[in-house]
């Protein structure tokens, strides 16, 4: 489904929030996905935020083409795989859930190529994606963009200040992930709000070396996923690629981490997940931003 079929068959959905920054504004998020048949579990019209439960396959297929300004993805690592990691000061499996059991080298080239081909077409002409990853999966992903046509833009390293020790004393201490950002083809001429990165690095030009803690307790007061990621890593990538009023989308929203940055810096969100219980812990984080926002 394309916009303009979208536009002969639905009225335009007008939101006060987001309409106020652009005055004829076609895109909004409910507009969008009039074609998903999955139930929404969050609609929040207001502020133009929705959640919906479901595959991601099945799910960036029905939004129209070109119409989303900017793509987080924190996919499947696939890094659960019987290892040992360090959580609390005690050995434990690593084990984050079904979803993250590796495939195998090709399967996992082609998933992961396969949902990175779908974010590739809704992205607008110059609409951009980031994706985080460890070394579990970070190169498939670079191979698959390269391979589909993106045009790498920076590979980001998230250094995460203060990581578990490592166990086995035989590796260095793993502390950093990497995330790509990437335009969606060489064509693109993406958006950068370069003098606000600025700003907020002491007037001295953004490096491609981020220090940001993982989430502490205060951001998992609603229950834990086991590969949240912290609000200010995304608040940066929110505010570093996109205008207010933008819509955001995340195809592997999890606890909602993406849509909290989204909605507190005025963009529009939708997030798809798998998982009820991440989608409930999404849905109360969201709803304490909402109130939070309107004191
Ligand atoms: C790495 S976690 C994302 C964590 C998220 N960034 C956060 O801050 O909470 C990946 C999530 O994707 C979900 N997931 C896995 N495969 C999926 C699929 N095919 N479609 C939608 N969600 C999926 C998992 O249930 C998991 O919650």
């Amino acid at each position: 489904m394309n916009l303009d079929e979208i536009a002969n068959n639905q009225p335009i959905v007008i939101m006060p929030s987001v309409t106020q920054v652009r005055s004829s504004y076609r895109r909004d998020v409910f507009y969008l996905t009039k074609g998903v048949s999955h139930k929404s579990s969050l609609e929040e019209k207001k502020h133009g935020i929705v959640l919906f439960k479901g595959n991601c396959f099945d799910i960036l297929p029905t939004i129209p083409e070109n119409s989303i300004d900017m793509i987080f993805a924190d996919p499947p690592y696939f890094l659960s795989n019987g290892g040992i990691t360090c959580h609390a000061g005690r050995m434990v499996s690593v084990n984050k859930g079904k979803w993250d059991v590796s495939k195998g080298i090709e399967e996992n080239f082609i998933f992961t190529q396969r949902w990175l081909r779908e974010c590739q077409r809704v992205l607008t002409p110059n609409g951009t994606i980031w994706v985080s990853g460890t070394a579990h999966i970070i190169y498939t992903v670079g191979s698959a963009m390269q391979s589909l046509g993106y045009k790498i833009l920076n590979d980001i390293a998230w250094f995460k200040v203060n990581p578990p020790p490592n166990l086995s004393c035989r590796y260095f201490t793993h502390s950093t992930e990497t995330i790509i950002w990437a335009a969606k083809n060489k064509a693109s001429r993406h958006h950068f709000n370069y003098s606000l990165m600025k700003k907020m690095n002491n007037n001295k030009q953004m490096l491609s070396l981020w220090s940001i803690k993982a989430p502490g307790p205060a951001e998992k007061i609603y229950g834990k996923h086991p590969t949240q990621k912290p609000i200010e890593l995304l608040d940066r990538i929110v505010l570093a690629s996109t205008r207010p009023g933008d819509i955001v989308l995340d195809p592997f929203s999890g606890s909602g981490t993406t849509g909290i940055a989204a909605f507190k810096e005025g963009r529009q969100y939708i997030g798809i997940e798998l998982e009820q219980s991440y989608l409930d812990v999404s849905i109360k984080r969201l709803k304490d931003a909402f109130k939070e926002k309107e004191k």
